[in-house]
Parts: C-alpha cells; structure tokens; sequence
C-alpha cells in the first residue's frame, strides 16, 4: 500500500496517498477545486486555463493546483477560505470572458456548461469591458459530425490533447500563438477518426458542438436514459438523451472498466437510423403482387402456419445483436415449442475463455499484448485499441499478427501463429511465458478465433496469472450471450435439417449477410424480422418490424463476459419482439414472458445464478474467472486456392459499414473509401502508383476501385473492405485501369 500523506484542505484534514493531486486531494475532503482544461484521462495536466488558483502555505504565490502533487502537511487554501485565491479565480472567469460571446441562450451548451456554472460560482458579477468582442466565421465544419463556434473556445486544450494522446489522430491542431492561438483540424482537413465525437463532450463550453444536436434541444427539456450501446461487442456505457420521445444524442455514461468515458463515433452518432425513412413499422406478407401490408394479427397467424408446416425443418439465422431475452424466447418457442432444429450465428464464440476474462482496462496496463487475426482491432472493438493505444503509451510491449502487422502474416494465420506461440521458442513466445501481465487478442474472422486464444492462454498458464488474460473481439455485439440463451431454453438436440423449410432471419446484420442470403435461396420459406424493407423485400416471404437496441430492455453480455442491461430509451414505433414472440409462443402452449425483466428471470435461472437486474446497473461488475474447459479441437480451414499471379483477397467488415451507419447521411465521410490496399512490392510489381484506378477482377467478376499503397502491408494481399469487395472471389487479379 502506498505511503499516506495527511494535508489540509481549507480546515479540513485528509490523509491521501502519495502522489495524489491537489484537485482529488480536495474531493476528498468534500472541496471543490474548480477545473476546465484538467482531465486526467487526457495524460498530464497542461496547467492552461489558471481556473483551479489556490493557495498554498508557504508559497508567496497562488499555484495551479491541477498541475500539482500533495506532499506531507501541505496547507491548501481554496477560493472558500482564500481572499487571494478568490480574487484570482475571479480575475481568470473575467480574462476567459473577455473575447466569450455571452451567448449562452443560443449556445447548445447553455443550462449544462461549466463555464457557465462556474462564472456563476466563481466568476464577476458584472464587466468591466466594453469593447467589441472578437468574431470569426461560424460554425466552421471541423467535419460534417462537428461544428465549430471559434469564439466560445477558451483554449483549455482538452481536444487536441484527446486527439494527440489518446486517439493518437493527430489532427486537431491548436495554431497560431497567443491571443491568436485557435484550434483547427490538421491542413483544414475534415476531422476523420472513429473517435472524433468525445471531443464534444470534453469541450468545457460550447465550442465543440456536434452537428446532430446542435440547437434541436435544451437541457431542461430533456432525460438521459442509462443503457448500452450495441454497436460492436465492448458494450459501452451510455447515455441516451431523449426529448419528445425522440432520441437526441448518444453521451457516454464512463465504466471505468470497459470504455472510461470514450465512445467511437458508431456508437455515439449512428442513433438516428431510428428514424429512418425505410424504416418498417407493420408486417409485411407476400402475396400475388409482391409484399404486402398486412395487420399483426394476419402476420402471426402467417407466421403459426409457417412454423407448424415446417416443424422439425426449420433453422434460424441470428444477428448476434440481440438480447438475451429474445434469444432465449426464439429458443423457447423455436427448440421447446417446436422440434429440434439448428441456428446459425455469425462467428462461434467460446466458454473456454472465461477462464482468463479480466476487464478491457487491464490491457492498459499490460506489459506486453499480443494481438493476433487479420482485422485492424479497431473496425472490430474500437473501445479495446484505445486500450492498447495506452497500454504502448505507458510503455508496454505490442505485438501485432496480420497482414498489416508489426509481424506481418498471411491473410488467415491465425490459428496457425496461435499453435507456433504456443509451443514454439520464439521470443514473443518466452516474452508471454514469463509475463505477469500480458493481454492477448484475437481480432478477426474465421478459424475459431475464441477457442483458439483461449488454448493459447491455457498453454501460457495464463489461468493462474490474474495480470494475465485473453480477449476475442468478435464481429457482433452479444454472440455470446445469444448462444448461451439459445443453448439453455430446451434440452433439444440440434440437427442440420435438409430441405431447410423454414429459414427465420433474425435482424438486419443477419439480413444482411451474404451467408444467410445464400441460406435463404435453399429455404423454401422465408421469415425475416428486420428494421428496414431493403434488407429483405426481394426475398422474404414474411417481414416482422423489428425494434433497434435504444427501443429495447433487456441484457447484453460484452467481449469480456459481462452482462449489462439495456434500458428502452423510445419506445418502438411497433410492438417489441418479446410482445409478438410470447404470443405466438402461447400458440404452442409454451409460456414466455412479454417483457425483458420476466424473460430474464427465467434465462437467469439458468445462467447467472448469482445476480438480478440491480446488480447490472449502473455499472454493471465483471464476473469471476470460471475454471478452464478444453474447447473444441479446430477443424482444419479449406485451402484457398491461388490464381495464378493472383494477390490473395483479404477483406473486412468497417467499423462504419451496416444498415444503422447506411442510414446517417453525415456518417458518411467516416466510411471506407472504394479503395484496394496494395503492398508496396505489389503495387510495383503491376506498375500502379498510390491513387491510381485499378480492376480487380476474380472469375468473372470485378470492381473497379482507386489503389492505395500501404507500406505495412504484407506482399500477396489485397484488402478491400467488405462493402466494396462485391462478388470477389479469394484469388484477384490488380491491373491498372
Ligand atoms: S474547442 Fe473546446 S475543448 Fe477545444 S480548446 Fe477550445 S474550449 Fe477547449
Ligand atoms: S466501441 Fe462499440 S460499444 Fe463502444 S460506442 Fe463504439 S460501437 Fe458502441
Ligand atoms: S484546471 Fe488547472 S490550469 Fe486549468
């Protein structure tokens, strides 16, 4: 345990331990040490804004207290107790206001902005100036998610020292010097990073504004619901500020564990999908003419019929995004109700590594993390780079396997390097042996990815190392969770049923995927429960209106094994899948619940025997380790075969790509460009130069696409994202347009 030093806050006593600063020194002592650019998730703090003026015993000088450590029997006078602190703190609100607009009955920040409560608090009752302020253009586009007010910026530095040091961008700049300093994205370029939201919510005052908000609420006209955002599996704490039913904005709600307060751009900007004009809200059944509406009563008689006509042939095709609730009610009704049949999800996940789960804030601080699998960690689990990003910050050793690597390796290897590091004699290999607190992480598609880390660990010994664990980002929220559910609601014996009478499409990134499309055209019926009629009007032959995740109450279980619960921030403009799922279970004479907290129960019993929905909020804990069970030996990859002088197709899903970021126009700019990534041998090879348009073509089909030459990436591969890969077969040919 560290040394305690005892101080004096005003004429409070406190004993803190060493090296604790003066702002958290004072909160324990119940005293407020006023801050604006002080943020301690931003790195050191910069001492920019003189706010936080106290005195010190001692010290003829009031000292930034931000920028300051405790040491034993300091005396710290705040502006409480202090004439002179008062007077500075004063005297700063009076300098910061100077060139400040007083706008504060237009500004999106008034009624919650610290500039605006500590001027109250704090700052002169009146002014002294009475010269013009000074103005610039506004709002300048920073890009089309944010927008700029210059003249609120009080330069305390927080966004671009997030952009430097924390999403590590680089592109938000502070230019010019003095009283002419001015923040400004790097060149004038839009700001471009999957992160670039949190500097909204750092801005102490209304500069920083995003584009979605601005001026469309104010905040006593508003309620932030607490949930949880779905949109990849690290399960980010948020908050949804909802005003006139309507979902407004996406804030962070800080688990220190799991996201400390970042979220990425998905996440926090893709709500307004929820209003999509596609979006569907009644049943739609096909008939004579194609698909038709039709009343919720036809739909689930529709849908008893389908179900009783193909009993014991049905398979059903999930997102991976869906609660645990309604996982484990499709699986009551579809398995208990219904014969044995088979479902189908996006990536397998595996139990065996909740013998080495460890929460996401201990990879930074790792000492060495091991990343292994084909996809950037950031288009999978942006959360979890951030994480490494700091794990390398404080030093830690990162090594990464894939095609674009710091060990460069063939597209689909993964398996392969998790076997040599297992046995092997590497350096990287003796390095995780002998660690005490090492991370590794399985970040692509394909070859088993959670039990294939999961015997790494095990061989590592990584189980009885509590510095020491193993995550699998995999591409869906809650696979996990959807497949424990499944797997607990009967005692059914899965089978492969062919003909597939029945196919039940559960979602939009199941409708989505070419896999379940390519199911679908061997099923000789179709039900699709899906948000938007593009997804599945061509070949359903039942649409059900499904309902988006900030519309639902339910649970979710993250890459880390934790289940956290998900409260209906609008209602759905249609009834919930658990409304329709329990009535056409009650059909079957099986008994469901119609709400997520009656379903849960139920699930519960079998699953997490230990909690109850209090203890999933607000922060929801982590579960302890389980002991270690062999997962299933990996079956052997098929071969892809080679062109000849073919480059190897390596594509991936985008962090911005899916139905919900299809339907934000100001999105857009965040999503891939129709770009192929060449090695630079490649790329010579064939004569092309970076920016060139090439055809990659594959047995008859082709795209036509701009190259890009990327200096990391491994001879042999060509990666395109998924989006803009088409019908590309693994094998393609690149030639200059
Ligand atoms: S824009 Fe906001 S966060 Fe950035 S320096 Fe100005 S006040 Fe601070
Ligand atoms: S990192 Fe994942 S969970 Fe977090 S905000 Fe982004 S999409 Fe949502
Ligand atoms: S908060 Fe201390 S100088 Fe800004």
């Amino acid at each position: 345990m560290s040394e305690l030093l005892s101080v004096t806050v005003d004429d409070r006593q406190v004993e803190v331990p060493k090296g604790t600063g003066l702002v958290e020194a004072a909160q324990a002592a119940g005293i407020e040490i006023p801050v604006f650019c002080y943020e301690p998730r931003l790195g050191p703090p910069v001492g920019a804004c003189r706010m936080c003026l106290v005195e010190i015993e001692g010290m003829p000088k009031l000292q930034a207290g931000c920028t300051l450590t405790v040491a034993d029997g300091m005396a710290i006078k705040t502006s409480a107790t202090s004439a002179k602190a008062a007077e500075g703190q004063e005297a700063t609100l009076e300098f910061i206001l100077v060139n400040h607009p007083l706008d504060c009955p237009v500004c999106d920040k008034g009624g919650e902005c610290p500039l605006q409560d500590l001027t109250f608090r704090y700052g002169p009752g009146n002014t002294r100036m009475s010269f013009s302020k000074l103005t610039f253009d506004k709002p300048i586009p920073v890009s089309p998610l944010i927008a700029l007010d210059r003249e609120r910026c009080i330069l305390c530095y927080r966004c671009t020292r997030f952009s430097e040091d924390v999403a590590e961008d680089g592109q938000l700049i502070a230019r010019n010097r003095g009283a002419h300093t001015e923040i400004a994205t790097f060149e004038d370029e839009p700001y471009r990073s999957p992160f670039s939201g949190n500097v909204v919510e750092l801005c102490p005052v209304g500069a920083l504004t995003s584009t979605l908000y601005r001026f469309d609420a104010r905040p006593w006209e508003i309620q932030n619901v607490p949930t949880v955002c779905t949109g990849c599996a690290v399960g980010c704490n948020t908050s949804a500020t909802i005003r006139e039913g309507k979902v407004k904005r996406i804030l962070s709600r800080n688990h220190p564990e799991i996201d400390r307060g970042w979220l990425c751009d998905k996440g926090r900007f893709s709500y307004p999908h929820l209003r999509a004009e596609d979006r569907i809200t009644s049943p739609l059944r096909r008939g004579r003419k194609g698909l038709e509406a039709t009343s919720w009563d036809e739909a689930l008689d529709e849908a008893e019929t389908m179900l009783r006509e193909s009993r014991g042939s049905i398979v059903t095709a999930f997102s991976g995004s869906e609660t645990i609730e309604i996982a484990y009610a499709l699986g009551r009704l579809l398995r208990g109700g219904l014969d044995a049949h088979s479902a189908v999800l996006p990536e397998a996940t595996s139990d065996a590594l909740e013998a080495f789960r460890m929460p996401l804030s201990a990879i930074g601080e790792a000492g060495l993390v091991v990343v292994v699998g084909d996809d950037p960690v950031v288009e999978r689990a942006p959360i979890v780079d951030l994480w490494i990003k700091e794990a390398r910050r404080r030093d830690a050793e990162i090594v990464v396997y894939s095609p674009t690597g710091s060990e460069t390796t063939a597209p689909g290897a993964g398996a392969e390097i998790c076997r040599e590091l297992a046995s092997g004699k590497s350096r990287v290999a003796n390095a995780l042996r002998g660690a005490e607190r090492a991370v590794l992480v399985w970040s692509g598609p394909g070859g088993g990815g959670g039990a294939r880390i999961a015997e790494l660990a095990h061989a590592l010994g990584f189980a009885d190392k509590p510095g020491c664990g193993a995550f699998h980002l995999p591409a869906a929220s809650n696979p996990r969770g959807v497949a424990l559910a499944w797997a607990v609601a009967a005692d059914a014996d899965e089978t492969n049923p062919e003909p597939i009478e029945l196919l039940i499409v559960s979602g939009d990134d199941a409708a989505s995927n070419p896999d379940v499309r390519a199911l679908a055209e061997l099923a000789n019926r179709v039900l699709v429960v899906t948000m938007f009629h593009e997804l599945a009007g061509g070949w359903a032959d039942l649409i059900l209106p499904a309902t988006a995740a900030l519309e639902r109450d339910g649970t979710s279980m993250n890459l880390e094994g934790r289940v956290q619960r998900l409260r209906r921030a609008v209602p759905p403009p249609c009834p919930d899948e658990l409304a329709w799922i329990s009535k056409l279970a009650a059909r079957f004479d099986v008994g469901l619940a119609p709400h997520a907290m009656g379903v849960f129960a139920e699930v519960g019993e079998h699953l997490f025997k230990d909690l109850t929905p209090e203890d999933l909020g607000p922060h929801a804990p982590l579960p302890a380790r389980h002991a270690y069970v062999a997962p299933e030996p990996a079956t052997t990859p098929a071969p892809v075969e080679d062109g000849v002088e073919g480059l190897r197709l390596h594509r991936y899903r985008p962090l911005f790509s899916g139905p919900a970021v299809e339907r934000v126009p100001e999105l857009g700019f965040q999503r891939p460009d129709r770009d192929v990534e060449l090695s630079v041998a490649d790329a010579e090879a064939r004569g092309i130069a970076n920016g060139d348009v090439v055809l990659v073509s594959s047995n008859g089909t082709s795209a036509e696409l701009r190259a890009r030459v990327n200096r990391k990436l491994v001879a042999g591969v060509a990666r395109i994202a998924d989006e803009h890969a088409g019908d590309l077969h693994p094998s393609v040919q690149v030639v200059k347009a």
